[in-house]
C-alpha cells in the first residue's frame, strides 16, 4: 500500500517534469506569413558592423558571442547559441518574429530596438553563416515616410484620439487594421497607455489618456505613437501634451540620487561614514602597536 503511494508520487513528478521540459523547447510557431518576411535592410558589411554593436549592448549578456558557445549557462532555458544550425535554420521572418515577441526570458525587443535595428541583427547573426543567402524583401522602406500621425486629445472623453494617414501621389487613404501603441516618455523608457489597437476603417484609434501623470514643470508630457503597418513599415511620431501634473521634478544629478556624486552627498552621510573608517583603521594602528610591544619585550 505505502510503496503503491510512493510510485504514484514517482510517477507523477516524471510526468510534470516531462511536461515542464517539453514546454521550453517548444517551437516558436511562427505565423505563416511572419515566417516568410524578408528584410529590407541589405545584410551587406555595413549594416553586420552595426548589427554586432546592437548586439554586443543587448544580447552578448545572455547569448554570448555566436559560435563561441559561452552563452549564460545559468538561465533556465539556456539562450542558444545563435550561430547554431538550429536557429540558423529558422527563417529571416522567423528570427525577426522572435526579436519582436520574446518568450519568458527572452526579451521582446519591439519597442527597444527599430524595425532597421533589428534586422540589422539578424544580419549580424546571420555573418556566422556561410551558406546563407538573403532574399531582400520588395517592401520599399521610405513608404513610411509618405505617413502621416495626428494626435489629438478630447477634453470631454478624455482620450487621445490618433489619426493615420498615407499621402501617396494618387491621393491620401487612411491606414486600415495598423497595429498602434501609445507610449508616455518617462525617465527611464517608456509607459505604454491604454492597450495595444488596431486602427478602424478611417485609420482612427482612441486610447484613454490617464489624468494623473506627473508632468514638467509645466504639465507637459511627452508622446510618442508607434503605427506598425504591413505595407507601410514601422512609424513613430512624437506629441507634446500638455496633461501631465505640473511637477518641479530635479535633473537626475541636481539633487541626492542612490547615482549621485559624492559632492551631493549630505554632510552627515560623509562624517558618518569617514569617522567609522577612521575608528576601524585607528583599532588595527592600536592592535599593531601592541603587537610590536609584545615582540620588543620578547626581544630583550
Ligand atoms: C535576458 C536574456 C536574453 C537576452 C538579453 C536576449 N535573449 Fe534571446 N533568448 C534568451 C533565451 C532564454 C532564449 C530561449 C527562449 C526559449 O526557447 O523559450 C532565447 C532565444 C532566442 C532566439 C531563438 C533561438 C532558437 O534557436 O530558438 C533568438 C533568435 C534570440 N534569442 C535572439 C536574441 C537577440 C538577437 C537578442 C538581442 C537583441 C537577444 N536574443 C537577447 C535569452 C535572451
Amino acid at each position: 500500500m505505502h510503496q503503491k503511494k510512493f510510485n504514484l508520487k514517482i510517477t507523477l513528478l516524471f510526468v510534470v517534469s516531462v511536461f515542464c521540459l517539453n514546454a521550453f523547447s517548444e517551437d516558436w510557431n511562427v505565423p505563416t506569413e511572419q515566417k516568410a518576411l524578408n528584410s529590407y535592410v541589405k545584410f551587406d558589411a555595413a549594416a553586420t558592423q552595426d548589427g554586432e554593436a546592437i548586439y554586443t549592448k543587448n544580447c552578448v549578456s545572455c547569448h554570448g558571442n555566436p559560435s563561441k558557445g559561452n552563452s549564460l549557462k545559468s538561465l533556465n532555458p539556456v539562450p542558444p547559441d545563435l550561430a547554431s544550425n538550429k536557429t540558423q535554420a529558422l527563417t529571416d521572418g522567423e528570427l525577426f518574429y522572435i526579436l519582436n515577441t520574446g518568450r519568458m526570458i527572452m526579451p521582446s525587443f519591439k519597442n527597444i530596438l527599430s524595425e532597421t535595428e533589428r534586422w540589422k541583427v539578424i544580419a549580424y547573426i546571420r555573418s556566422f553563416n556561410k551558406n546563407y543567402t538573403q532574399v531582400l524583401s520588395k517592401v520599399d522602406p521610405n513608404k513610411s515616410k509618405l505617413v502621416k500621425v495626428k494626435m489629438m486629445y478630447d477634453a470631454l472623453t478624455g482620450k487621445v484620439n490618433v489619426n493615420v494617414k498615407a499621402n501617396k501621389p494618387t491621393g491620401t487613404v487612411s491606414l486600415k487594421d495598423a497595429e498602434i501603441v501609445l507610449f508616455v516618455k518617462r525617465y527611464f523608457g517608456r509607459l505604454q497607455v491604454d492597450k495595444t489597437f488596431r486602427t478602424d476603417n478611417e485609420g482612427k484609434a482612441s486610447f484613454i489618456f490617464p489624468n494623473d501623470l506627473p508632468g514638467d514643470k509645466n504639465g507637459n508630457l511627452e508622446l510618442i505613437v508607434k503605427v506598425n503597418d504591413n505595407n507601410y513599415g514601422e512609424i513613430e511620431s512624437n506629441a507634446i501634451l500638455k496633461k501631465g501634473i505640473p511637477t518641479d521634478k530635479p535633473a537626475l544629478t541636481e539633487k541626492r540620487a542612490i547615482w549621485n556624486i559624492m559632492a551631493k552627498a549630505p554632510f552627515w552621510i560623509l562624517l558618518t561614514y569617514f569617522l567609522g573608517v577612521s575608528l576601524v583603521l585607528a583599532v588595527f594602528l592600536y592592535i599593531g602597536c601592541n603587537l610590536y610591544k609584545l615582540w620588543k619585550l620578547g626581544n630583550v
